[in-house]
């Protein structure tokens, strides 16, 4: 049962601006956060500095069961299971978090609906966690026992590591440190759609973070050995058709099909940073106040698509290069039509007249047939887990985003009843009926 929802940790005097029926444009955001009451977090700056581990507080962890969910089939609820192995650190880079919170992501549902992303059954599910450190790493380490983190599940495969469980195996460099400023609650649902946003910006399109103290993802990966790079990820890292010169640039327009989600409101802050313009696609009656203060340029109400792909045209002037979408095959097409030059539709394949090619990033499918002028990128997840330069880059300038207020996290509903209010909160998620929160659970 959901007991609570809580909303955006931003001033309610942020910049606002004019609006028409279906556009409505903004000017910056505020970035000052609202500090919660519910905030459990007692490290402090100096304290969370020290990176010596003692091998004495590895050692007096004595806890050997838990508390999990398994899936044991495909469309079969999670199980509750009350007497399974606490799972074991196998690498010097590995670290044991208690889990205090989870956060539900749309993967978690569709896993045990449609079998996508299952590892062999039964499995531990769940991506995105909040929770406190018992063993830190057997190598030197930026982290300590009793650090309040966030660690992101993306590596699936691996069970140790998912969040339906009391303690969590996390590898250093997918795990971020929490400042006092932000609670377990807000943070819990912010991993997974953060790393999505960031490697579509950085990586997939090139979008350069260096000059607003972040990582410049582009260059990072492209020095990655290409040995160590997972096949199916590979182009999407070295061969992207995005030159240095080709960059983004600040003042470069960026739409966001499906801006309201995590995801979305992620990348638009990101963005936003970087000094682009953000035009996003959304139900504004439902989600565009939020936005708005989130700093979003631009927002065009999507019940009307083909009005939609109209106003992308003309107010980027026929010459948008850079897209995300996070619905689906459809809307990704609808998007690809306005990042498209008239003379793109005329001339397949002939990308030189007038505009550049544009990129757009098809987040959860791509149509099934080519758009001339678009390249389709995927988001190459994998990079997170599998290469620890990519993770901890991230997981650093996340710690630092947090701690600077710079990122606000989605709005959160809370669900009651630990491990066992997962299958019920999981099936508001299926219903749709968390419109636009992340559905977060509290195990203690
Ligand atoms: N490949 C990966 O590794 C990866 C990683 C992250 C996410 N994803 C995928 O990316 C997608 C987005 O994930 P998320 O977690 O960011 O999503 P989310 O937060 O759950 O998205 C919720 C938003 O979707 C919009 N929406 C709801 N119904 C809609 C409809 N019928 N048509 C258009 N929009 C609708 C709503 O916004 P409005 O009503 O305001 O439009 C709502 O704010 C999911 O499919 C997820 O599985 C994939």
């Amino acid at each position: 049962m959901l007991v609570a929802k809580r909303g955006f940790g931003l001033e309610t005097s942020a910049a606002m601006s004019t609006t028409t029926s279906t556009t409505t444009t903004s000017t910056s955001p505020s970035t000052k956060r609202h500090h919660h009451e519910h905030d459990d977090v007692v490290d402090t700056p100096r304290k969370r500095r020290q990176t010596i581990q003692k091998e004495a507080n590895v050692e007096s962890f004595q806890v050997t069961h838990q508390e999990v969910l398994l899936l044991h089939g495909v469309k079969q609820p999670y199980t509750h299971t009350t007497k399974y192995e606490i799972p074991q650190i196998k690498t010097d880079t590995e670290m044991l978090v208690k889990v205090n919170v989870i956060g539900l992501n749309p993967i978690d549902w569709k896993a045990s609906d449609f079998g996508w992303g299952l590892p062999a059954l039964p499995c531990i599910s769940g991506r995105d966690l909040a929770g406190t450190v018992v063993k830190t790493p057997k190598r030197e380490s930026r982290f300590k026992v009793g650090d309040k983190v966030i660690a992101v599940s993306t590596d699936y495969r691996d069970n140790r590591k998912s969040a339906y469980q009391e303690y969590a195996i996390a590898s250093e460099h997918n795990v971020c440190r929490l400042p006092p400023s932000i609670s377990a609650l807000d943070a819990a649902p912010v991993g997974v759609a953060y790393v999505a946003a960031a490697l579509m910006l950085g990586v997939c399109i090139g979008l350069d973070f260096s000059h607003v103290n972040g990582p410049d993802l582009y260059t990072i990966s492209r020095k990655l050995d290409p040995e160590s790079v997972p096949k199916d990820i590979k182009d999407e890292v070295f061969n992207s058709n995005i030159t240095p010169a080709l960059r983004p640039k600040k003042g470069d327009w960026l739409a966001i099909w499906g801006g309201s989600s995590a995801t979305g409101c992620i990348a638009l802050q990101l963005a936003k940073l970087a000094g682009l313009r953000v035009v996003c696609i959304l139900d504004v009656a439902r989600n565009g106040a939020r936005m708005l203060k989130l700093g979003a340029d631009l927002l065009i109400d999507r019940l009307d698509t083909e009005r939609a792909v109209e106003i992308v045209r003309s107010v980027t002037g026929g010459q948008l290069t850079w897209g995300i979408d996070t619905r689906g095959k459809e809307s990704a097409g609808l998007l690809a039509r306005a990042m498209a030059s008239p003379s793109d539709a005329k001339a397949e394949g002939d990308n030189d007249k007038g505009k550049a090619l544009g990129h757009l990033v098809a987040l959860t499918g791509r149509p099934s047939s080519p758009t001339p002028g678009i390249q389709y990128h995927t988001l190459p997840i994998k990079l997170f887990h599998e290469a620890a330069p990519v993770g901890e880059a991230l997981m650093v300038w996340l710690e630092r985003l947090f701690e600077e207020g710079k990122l606000h996290p989605p709005p959160i509903e809370v669900a009651t009843g630990g491990l066992q209010g997962v299958n019920g909160a999981l099936d508001r998620l299926r219903e749709g009926a968390a419109g636009g929160e992340r559905i977060v659970v509290p195990l203690t």
